[in-house]
């Protein structure tokens, strides 16, 4: 029998829900013209990986041919050795988009519903979209998740809570007496998400990463990631901490090979360096506060963050809009992040970067903010 012509043949269509999803589009990296860009989109570290991670990088060229350890046994010790915790309960992923994607794998369907905050992370609802559940948003206040907000939208078909502590892109977040308190609420056959992607960056006494709440319960998982303070973003890594049968789960879906040889050497070696994690903690000490006192000095305020970035809010007046901002700076080769997406239409997110980047972004917003 002839072939159907193609037009004639049903074209195949995806999973319902599918095509509601917006497709995450990254910050700007690339600008028309030549010449350097100063790009501060992504929240990358500006001091670069650990020189020993990027040694080990290069030492793992020689061992290409072979499969790397399928769970990556080498860097769930040394995480497990660094924070204190099981190794047997840390999975290791693709970045922690993959950990996000695969929790929402094994947890979401059809009729189920997940929450995220109102100016949440967007892999979120893409995860919950691309699994057939509903993605359900619970109110902020002050540009911070609300625990009780969040608690009055749980109901028997909530599966899932994701909420990154600190946020992106407010740099808000909650401290462990909430955390706790949201859980203590939470019944136990919803999946609690801590994405603690900035965790590295926070100095407040009452923040906690939560491992310990993984620890305690059934419930609760903990994601972390080496593409910000780590500086390792290209590699693509990424890790949860999990109750034992979250990370049984988890082992049964993920790829058996989801993380590269070099990423495993490379994240091990980042672990053990110390003094580069600490320059990176004190350089954003450093200017996360001057950047914020700086803009307010220009007329621009920040929303107060605990990450490595900052949320610039412009004001309403023609000419000095973010949009207006936006285009000025990439004039100037800068590029900060457009944030309409999460619900912010007139500010830009400013990734804390080199002092001289920093000052180059200062001078331009001085100037855009003063031109007529
Ligand atoms: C809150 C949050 N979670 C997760 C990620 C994803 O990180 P990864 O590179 O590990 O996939 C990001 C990256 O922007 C983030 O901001």
């Amino acid at each position: 029998m002839a072939a159907d012509a193609p037009s004639a043949r049903t074209a195949p269509a995806p999973r319902p829900g599918i095509l509601d999803i917006a497709s995450y589009v990254p910050g700007t990296s690339v600008l028309p013209g030549t010449g350097p860009i100063v790009k501060l989109s992504s929240n990358e570290t500006p001091l670069g990986p650990s020189p020993k991670a990027v040694e080990a990088y290069i030492d793992e060229a020689a061992r290409l041919a072979r499969y790397p350890d399928g769970s990556a046994r080498p860097l769930r010790e040394a995480l497990a050795a660094e924070h204190g915790l099981d190794p047997a309960r840390i999975v290791c992923g693709a970045g922690s988009d993959e950990l996000l994607n695969l929790l929402a794998v094994a947890y979401l369907g059809p009729g189920d519903e997940a929450i995220y905050t109102e100016h949440g992370f967007l892999v979120y609802k893409i995860a919950i979209l691309a699994h057939g559940a509903t993605p359900i948003v619970a109110p902020e206040t002050n540009r911070t998740a609300d625990v009780d907000a969040i608690l009055a939208l749980v109901t028997a078909r909530t599966r899932m809570l994701f909420l990154a502590n600190p946020n992106n892109p407010t740099g808000t977040y909650l401290p462990a007496a909430e955390i706790e308190r949201l859980h203590a609420s939470l019944p136990g056959h919803v999946v609690l998400v801590l994405d603690g992607a900035y965790a590295e960056y926070v100095r407040r006494d009452d923040y906690e990463a939560s491992a310990a709440l993984v620890a305690a319960n059934d419930n609760v998982v903990m994601t972390r990631t080496f593409s910000k303070i780590y500086g390792l973003a290209s590699l693509r890594i990424g890790w949860a901490y999990c109750p034992d049968a979250i990370a049984d789960t988890l082992n049964r879906i993920r790829g058996p090979f989801n993380v590269t040889g070099p990423s495993i050497a490379a994240g091990v070696a980042a672990v053990g360096d110390h003094a580069h994690m600490e320059a990176a903690v004190a350089h954003n000490e450093r200017w996360l506060p001057e950047m914020a006192m700086r803009l307010a000095g220009i007329g621009l305020t920040a929303t107060p963050s605990v990450a490595n970035f900052l949320l610039v809010h412009f004001p309403d007046t023609p000419g000095r809009t973010a949009r207006e901002a936006d285009a000025y700076l990439h004039q100037r080769r800068i590029i900060l992040r457009r944030v309409e997406e999460y619900g912010f239409p007139n500010a830009l997110r400013m990734t804390i970067g080199t002092e001289p980047e920093n000052v180059a972004v200062l001078d331009a917003l001085s100037a855009f903010m003063g031109a007529t």
